[in-house]
């Protein structure tokens, strides 16, 4: 296949609670189409037990993979004789179900021989806006997920540079966490997100995480412990109580990651070559959340930059983000072999995360 050839790839995405399959093709010219994305959300599976059960996850996986993955196919209309490659999640993730989608691709990847790609699961969400928006590279990444908050300069496939990540709970995990204790259940982001729209944001005076701290990290859990002590305090606490706590804590995160990503552009720009375009990418799950996407979009154009956000469904899980990183890295001829092992932690700026693990930081949880 040469360099400037049209390609379509198959991913297949297992890492947490969502199974999906999705066939995507880049033209010769760059251009993203996406031609089946079929994503299966384990709500009904976990809702019992308020948050993800890692065996539960990969059994579900394993009973719908191959279906998912002939009915993506059967979508795009496409055989796996017209396919050039076919990409997984290979990490990081829970590792029962990485191991579930990895094996399937290699499965494919021998019984049709088709060239395997082992996707990191956040370069998959750290090259999502280029599936839908106008992305070139380098951009400033905002990667907000239920397992990972990071601020990166992106300057093409696999260079990744962190200028900063959170030291406790990831953004996500931290809405999942104060959704539980306010009774919201499971799925805690969208669910909380739904109970903020009747809050009131401005009724709580929570504490703005690291507010004083310079640089670029982030803080979560401090938030959360804000909120449980906010609702201890009110005897049995009714709904208006909880939206006006729901909004509160979530325009408090939006004010945090927003101001964090302020200090990340200052960097961006200095860094950046005179007269270039400055270009801010937001993707991750908690990247669907309307507050959060409206703060952003506000401060980018304060601060002339670009915004690039993928539509909702594109932010969490899915596997044409999947397909799509296999597809930029195939085309730079990184493919990879079938001994490639399933991976529980993967940073995606190996270098970055070495050094802050030397210094004794929480930060690289991947
Ligand atoms: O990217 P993602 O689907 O999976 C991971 O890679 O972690 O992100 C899932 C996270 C969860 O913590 C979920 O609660 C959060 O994204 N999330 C949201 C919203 N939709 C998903 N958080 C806030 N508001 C939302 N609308
Ligand atoms: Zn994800």
């Amino acid at each position: 296949m040469a360099a400037g050839e049209a390609t379509t790839v198959l991913g297949l995405e297992t890492s947490c609670d969502e199974t999906a399959a999705a066939v995507v093709r880049r033209d010769a010219d760059g251009t993203a189409r996406i031609l089946s994305n079929i994503v299966f959300s384990q709500l009904k599976e976990h809702r019992p037990y308020g948050g993800v059960v890692p065996e539960i996850a990969a059994r579900a996986h394993v009973e719908r993979l191959d279906a998912m993955t002939l009915e993506a196919m059967r979508e795009a209309a496409m055989s796996f004789s017209d396919l050039d490659a076919v990409a997984a999640t290979a990490g990081p993730g829970l590792i029962g179900g990485v191991m579930v989608g990895l094996t399937t691709a290699k499965a494919i990847s021998i019984g049709h021989g088709l060239p395997l790609i082992a996707v990191n699961h956040l370069e998959g969400h750290a090259l999502s806006p280029r599936l839908t928006e106008d992305a070139p590279f380098p951009y400033l990444l905002l990667l907000v997920s239920g397992g990972h908050t990071q601020l990166l300069i992106v300057r093409g496939v696999g260079q990744y540079q962190r200028l900063g990540s959170t030291i406790d709970d990831a953004v996500g995990e931290a809405f999942d966490k104060t959704a539980k204790l306010m009774g919201l259940g499971y799925p805690g982001g969208p669910n909380l997100e739904r109970a903020a729209k009747s809050g009131d944001p401005k009724r709580f005076a929570l504490p703005r995480p690291l507010a004083k701290r310079p640089g670029c990290d982030f803080s979560f859990s401090g938030l959360k412990t804000a909120v449980r002590l906010a609702l201890a305090d009110i005897d049995a606490p009714d709904e208006q109580d909880v939206a006006d706590l729901a909004a509160s804590f979530q325009a408090t995160a939006a004010a945090s990651l927003s101001e964090r990503s302020r200090r990340a552009m200052e960097i961006f720009r200095r860094d950046a070559e005179p007269g270039a375009p400055l270009r801010f990418v937001v993707a991750g799950g908690v990247a669907a959340n309307g507050a959060i996407r409206a703060a952003l979009s506000a401060l980018c154009a304060n601060e002339g930059f670009a915004l690039a956000v993928p539509p909702p469904a594109l932010c969490t899980d899915n596997g044409a983000m999947i397909a799509w990183a296999g597809a930029e890295r195939l085309r730079l001829g990184l493919i990879d072999d079938l001994s490639v092992a399933a991976r529980p932690r993967w940073p995606l700026d190996p270098d970055t995360a070495a050094a802050m693990n030397h210094k004794g930081r929480k930060g690289a949880k991947a």
